[in-house]
């Protein structure tokens, strides 16, 4: 529907990369529907789209990685989103990622970045709704979030006075 979409524009989302795999066998995408389940115990909700290889190493290795994205790694969000430049490298040519033997990739500019393990998954037409366990939590704070609004990306222009 339409006027769905156009609604959804109005809804600004804290933009992030959801990264998914290990070694070599990894993938990742930019994604706003990423959300705090609960805090005891820390969980949080990440709904992907299942024709997506960053969905299927999520359901195949079980674990993943939200990383919460800064406004100065506008060009992240964009590759991971398919929008920008890729290098022949890859996605993962873009910005500094830590690489694991057992967990997904992490941004190390991440303003902040939740390892996840699987909970549960559920289907839900296009989309996968992946239900994560917090197994650990690298808070970094640099810049302001990097947000998405009405078809484009945006910083906070300001806090508005207490
Ligand atoms: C701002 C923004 C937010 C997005 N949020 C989501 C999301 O929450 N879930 C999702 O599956 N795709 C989301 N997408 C789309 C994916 O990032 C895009 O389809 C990406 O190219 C998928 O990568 P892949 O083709 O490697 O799987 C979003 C795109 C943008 C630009």
């Amino acid at each position: 529907m339409d006027q769905f979409k156009q609604g959804m524009r109005q809804l600004a989302g804290a933009v992030t990369v959801v990264t998914a795999g290990k070694h070599d066998d990894i993938a990742g995408l930019t994604a706003t529907a990423v959300c705090s389940l609960t805090a005891d115990p820390p969980r949080l909700l990440a709904c992907l789209n299942m024709n997506g290889v960053t969905f299927e190493l999520l359901r195949r290795h079980g674990r993943f990685c939200v990383n919460v994205i800064g406004e100065d790694d506008l060009r992240v969000a964009e590759a991971f989103a398919g929008m920008g430049h890729v290098p022949p490298t890859g996605k993962f040519g873009v910005g500094e990622w830590e690489m694991a033997e057992d967990r997904a990739p992490r941004l190390r500019s991440a303003l902040v970045a939740f390892e996840c393990k699987v909970h549960s998954v559920t289907m839900l037409s296009t989309h996968g709704l992946a239900i994560g366990d917090v197994t650990a939590v690298h808070v970094a704070p640099h810049c302001g979030p990097l947000l998405y609004h009405d078809g484009q990306f945006a910083g906070l222009a300001g806090l508005l006075p207490a």
